[in-house]
């Protein structure tokens, strides 16, 4: 390390090179340039407005900066290490720009205050980038849904067969969970978008800021109430990176879905070339790798939550370099998070053709239709419970017997209840088990058609 960092007047000797290296985050925060520079043109006018320096220098810092941002876009600016991190690279080639007055610029702010900021800038717009894809997501799985609210599916309890659903109620659980994920990200912002600009170092500023003008023009919501908490609160990054985790989550249940049913042992769909690899030794195979990685990458996002719950527990105030650490944590799950909800919607878009052949076959070599036999009898005086138990032994036997329950006969049928009548056979067919479950949110088919347009509605309202 030859050149003398900005705060080395106070230092005897240059930092060990090592220990710069280690010390420096230029080489990750650079991701926040634009904020950093945003942000910095916002205290500029205000340092103008407020008088603190004259209208003249505010000009210049403003129009300075903004040649940094076309210089960075251009790849004209590409800061090294001995900046230390995006902050004082911004504010060192400011002032080789504009001279002199470029060292104004950090009147009455810090560093702390100051990434705090750029940070929040730089997650608002990530967080309106991952709620446009959950819409695009939901879209696609109500395209699927509308298409196939009479495919008929097996759903499962404990992985065994338990009652057939709609195709589309299925895909349509995906919906909500996305729908959560979409109205859990604008309770987040809600808290991302409090300004810690004028929080300084720890404890304000001698000089007359104003909070509340630099935090209207950044389009803040409110101004932090009190600077310690300003400058070392990273609530706002955990409560992201949680919903963060809870997309994947989504993300990753959906993952497991389709390479189960992907399997030969399933066979419920097909994968497409487009969206799917082969083996390098076994030529038959057709993999699914992208419903894996995602169900692998989920790991990773929940790591940054464990890791940024752990760096804030025993955190005195207020800033302490540990919060350096937040950054590279919130960039890889906005990475993460955005790189698997678009591979997830084009899989789901053009990656996965359902068998509907296989499906129909799949809803009828079971005995998911037995507690339909029970509510029959139940809707027939029967109490339930003896009606269950009844069932229970006709599942025995059947088994025992190597039949299903459609192909007993009605006397067989009489004989193990007299209320059994002919109209049984309908009762359980899958179709009718699908339709007959009519009641609010369950598979019946005018609720999951009603359920589609209440989908619809809500992603085309905002
Ligand atoms: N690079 C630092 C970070 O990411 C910026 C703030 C440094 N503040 C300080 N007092 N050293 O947190």
């Amino acid at each position: 390390m030859t050149e003398k960092q900005t705060w080395s007047q106070r230092f005897e000797s240059a930092l060990n090179p090592a220990i710069a290296r280690f010390n420096a985050s230029i080489g990750f925060d650079i991701e926040l340039i634009k904020y950093d520079i945003t942000g910095s043109q916002a205290h500029a006018k205000m340092l103008a407005h407020t008088g603190i320096i004259s209208y003249e220098e505010g000009e210049i810092l403003f129009t300075g900066l903004e040649q940094i941002r076309q210089e960075y876009d251009q790849g004209k600016f590409q800061p090294g290490i001995d900046s230390e991190d995006v902050h004082f690279a911004v504010e060192k080639r400011l002032t080789e720009i504009v001279g002199d007055v470029g060292k104004k610029l950090h009147t009455a702010r810090s560093r702390n205050d100051q990434v705090g900021t750029d940070t929040r800038l730089y997650l608002r717009d990530q967080i309106r980038k991952i709620r446009q894809q959950l819409r695009e997501f939901q879209g696609v799985l109500l395209d699927i849904a509308e298409k196939n609210v009479e495919t008929l599916i097996p759903g499962y309890t404990h992985l065994q067969r338990a009652q057939p659903v709609s195709l589309a109620h299925h895909l349509l659980a995906y919906f909500q969970m996305a729908q959560r994920d979409w109205e859990r990200l604008a309770d987040v912002y809600s808290r991302v978008n409090i300004s810690p600009l004028g929080c300084g170092a720890l404890a304000g500023t001698t000089f007359p800021i104003d909070r509340h003008y630099t935090a209207k023009l950044l389009h803040f919501d409110r101004v932090y109430a009190n600077s310690l908490d300003g400058v070392s609160d990273r609530d706002f990054a955990i409560e992201f990176l949680c919903a963060a985790s809870i997309i994947m989550v989504h993300l990753s249940r959906l993952s497991e879905e389709v390479i189960l049913w992907a399997s030969e042992e399933f066979r419920f769909v097909t994968l497409k070339d487009s969206c799917a690899t082969g083996s390098s030794i076994m030529p038959q195979k057709k993999n699914p790798d992208v419903p894996e990685l995602v169900r692998g990458k989920t790991g990773r996002v929940f790591g940054h939550l464990q890791a940024m719950l752990v760096i804030m527990k025993g955190l005195p105030l207020a800033y302490n370099k540990d919060l350096q650490e937040d950054k590279e944590g919130i960039f890889d799950s906005v990475n993460t998070v955005k790189a698997c909800l678009e591979a997830m919607t084009i899989l789901l878009q053009e990656g996965l053709e359902f068998r509907h052949q296989r499906l129909a076959t799949a809803v009828t070599e079971d005995f998911a239709n037995a507690t339909d036999v029970a509510d029959y009898l139940a809707a027939r005086g029967v109490p339930f419970r003896e009606a269950y138990n009844i069932v229970g032994k006709v599942v025995k036997t059947s088994i025992a017997a190597g039949k299903l329950l459609k192909d007993l006969h009605l006397e067989e049928w009489q004989e193990i209840h007299p209320a059994f009548a002919a109209d049984i056979y309908e009762a359980i067919a899958p179709r009718q088990v699908v339709a007959a479950r009519n009641s609010y949110g369950g598979t019946g088919f005018v609720q999951v058609r009603e359920a589609i347009v209440n989908a619809r509605t809500q992603i085309n309202g905002k």
